[in-house]
């Protein structure tokens, strides 16, 4: 009855919605103008968003925020530096102030904008920002996209690991540059998930699919007495052993090379993490994944998984439109709400037992997990 009722007042909403005549009522009558007002900014933000991405890909690549942040400029010095000339500089200038990355001034200088301070002190998003170059080439045909009919996906070979037959043989050329970009947007997340979950209460971190390291040394530095294991493709492992040295926790923190599907995790951690890793993979891969994680933990170990959910509340559009569209692109993995993911953890006998609170839940979720046999508490 409850469906049946929702589907009624859908048809019944939308027949209005839909109807010309209607919005025009609703654009004069004064009780609804400012629904129509906000709806026709919501639609109009929809069909636009691509040219507000390619403004904001202008100002990264042509270094403008940066520039901004020493003080307040005039097109015209933008042009005598040689970044655009005076006409392409304003053009920019006042385009980028309509998104709020720039703030036109009385006198016609033009400061940091909020959003564009904002993208200054997170130097990942703008390593994202020139790294979505390569999306936007496989969205440029989405229908062909989600028909599977964009078989050189440039996402796909720039993630190699996806879809590779035999990952642990990538050479380091192949994980440089995704390595890279890891690197760059894990900051952020690191200090979000170690606020939520303090890995001091453990022993030894296991850190699967860690990357370079960044994780695994954030851990590390937070927790004194904790020693942490990044496992990851070979080529990658190497990258972090390199970090531990150069940060000096070598004594603390090591790397070992191997494809977590293929071959036996390492033993003796009490807390394994899992950032950013599992929405990489299919059902199949991800459980398989889950399977060694469940059989790589003793009965009092955790589980952290930490990463973007599809329904987090607020961040529907981060999760299931940009990571859908994001993960299909890369050629495998999708994002997953809670229930999902608790469905997959209870097939790998892993139960959830919380969900400590991220800063910003859009940009990571927190879940941990305990083996499900496991008579003790969280
Ligand atoms: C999206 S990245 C996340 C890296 C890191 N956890 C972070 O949040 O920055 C996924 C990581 O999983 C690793 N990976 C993918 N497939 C793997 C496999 N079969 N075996 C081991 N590591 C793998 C990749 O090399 C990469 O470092």
């Amino acid at each position: 009855v409850g469906a049946s009722l929702r589907e009624r007042w859908l048809a019944f909403r939308n027949r209005w919605l839909a109807d010309s005549r209607f919005q025009e009522w609703a654009t004069r009558f004064p009780l609804t103008r400012p629904i129509a007002r906000r709806r026709t900014r919501e639609l109009f933000d929809l069909c636009a968003g691509f040219v507000y991405s390619q403004v904001l890909l202008a100002t990264v690549r042509l270094g403008l925020l940066e520039r901004l942040r020493e003080g307040p400029v005039e097109p015209a010095a933008l042009a005598h530096e040689g970044v655009l000339d005076e006409a392409g500089s304003e053009r920019l200038l006042r385009a980028a102030a309509g998104i709020d990355l720039v703030e036109a001034l009385p006198d016609g200088r033009y400061a940091l904008g909020a959003l564009g301070a904002a993208l200054l002190g997170s130097p990942g998003v703008g390593a994202m920002v020139l790294h979505h170059e390569l999306l936007y080439e496989d969205l440029a045909d989405p229908v062909a996209l989600l028909r599977g009919d964009v078989p050189e996906a440039r996402l796909g070979a720039y993630w190699s690991y996806a879809g590779a037959a035999s990952p642990a043989e990538l050479p380091p050329e192949d994980v440089a540059g995704y390595s890279s970009l890891m690197e760059a947007s894990q900051g952020f997340i690191a200090s979000q998930v170690l606020d939520a979950y303090e890995v001091a209460r453990h022993r030894h971190l296991l850190d699967l699919g860690g990357g370079t390291g960044t994780f695994a040394a954030a851990a590390a530095r937070r927790a004194p007495d904790l020693r942490v294991t990044v496992f990851d493709l070979p080529a990658v492992a190497d990258r972090a052993r390199t970090r531990f040295r150069a940060a000096g926790l070598d004594a603390r923190c090591d790397a070992r090379g191997g494809d977590f599907l293929a071959e036996p995790l390492p033993r003796g951690a009490d807390l394994v993490s899992l950032v950013r890793v599992v929405h990489d993979h299919d059902d199949e891969a991800a459980l398989a994944l889950l399977r060694q994680v469940r059989a790589a933990l003793p009965a009092t170990g955790r589980l952290l998984l930490a990463e973007p959910m599809a329904d987090t509340p607020g961040g529907e559009a981060a999760g299931a439109t940009y990571f859908g569209l994001y993960l299909l692109a890369m050629g495998s993995g999708r994002p997953r709400t809670r229930p999902e993911l608790e469905a997959l953890l209870a097939h790998a006998e892993l139960e959830v037992c919380s969900e400590p609170r991220t800063a910003i839940p859009l940009l990571v979720r927190v879940l941990v997990a305990r083996p499900a046999t496991a008579a003790d508490s969280a």
